[in-house]
């Protein structure tokens, strides 16, 4: 039995600007995502990506569609059902990882759990684990200023995963880092992916879409190509 983490169904998302324009971005965007499965969006730049993945990401909101996340419909959910659904069941990395610099790491990790409500031992024994995991476990009073780019966004990517969440966004998780450090990171994401993650990440390198098993290609606003990674390598 498979279980649908999310689905989007006739997603719109149109800016409004100041002066009455309105500029179309999202035109009716369809799709089911899996657990377990690990999808790159890739599509040129304007097309659309940020604006997808902040909304599968709950930290906007589509102009009309809906859009479930576990089988709950969040399209039609306030602020608040919102940010309990961001905090219990999504991790977002950032391209520029976001961290907060006067934190050591273990605090950045801990900072998901405080909304969860965990006492403070209880917040520093998971989210050492989760350093650990990702190969911090040495660094944890480090601040982020003190360590590589590559060690950051692993930072970032534990502090995603602390709260053990349905969901992994990534947009351009790679964008700052350079091809070995890249390479580091996205053997992260695969290693997540084979333990069960699933994972949502934007990126305009193929190299990097490469990891993921299928490809969601994006051309001004609507789904252009869906399927399997390699299949589109063949058409282009
Ligand atoms: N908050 C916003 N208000 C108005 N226009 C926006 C806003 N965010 C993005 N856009 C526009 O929407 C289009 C798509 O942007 P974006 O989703 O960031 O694309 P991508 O990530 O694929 O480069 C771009 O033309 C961008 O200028
Ligand atoms: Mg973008």
């Amino acid at each position: 039995m498979v279980n649908k983490v999310i689905e989007v169904k006739n997603l719109y998302k149109t800016y409004f600007m100041e002066g009455g324009n309105s500029y179309p971005v999202l035109k009716d965007i369809n799709f089911q995502i899996n657990e377990g499965e690990f999808v790159a969006i890739m599509g040129p730049s304007g097309s659309g990506k940020s604006t997808l993945m902040n909304t599968l990401g709950c930290l906007d909101k589509p102009t009309s569609g809906i859009y479930q996340i576990d089988e709950q419909i969040v399209s039609s959910m306030n602020d608040d059902q919102l940010a309990e659904i961001r905090n219990k069941k999504i991790g977002f990395v950032f391209q520029g990882f976001n961290l907060l610099m006067k934190r050591t790491l273990l605090d950045n990790v801990c900072i998901p759990l405080i909304y969860a409500g965990y006492d403070l031992e209880e917040q520093h024994k998971r989210a050492r684990d989760m350093l650990t995991h990702v190969k911090l476990g040495n660094f944890v009073d480090r601040f982020p200023n003190q360590i590589s780019g590559g060690m950051q966004q692993r930072v970032a990517i534990a502090r995603a995963l602390i709260n053990n969440p349905t969901l992994i966004l990534a947009d351009e998780p790679t964008g700052n880092l350079d091809t070995k450090t890249s390479i580091e990171i996205m053997d992260l994401f695969t290693e997540l992916n084979k333990e069960g993650k699933t994972i949502v990440l934007v990126t305009h390198e193929p190299d990097i879409a490469n990891y993921a098993k299928r490809l969601i290609y994006i051309l001004d606003g609507v789904v252009h190509y869906d399927g399997p990674v390699e299949e589109f390598k063949g058409r282009k």
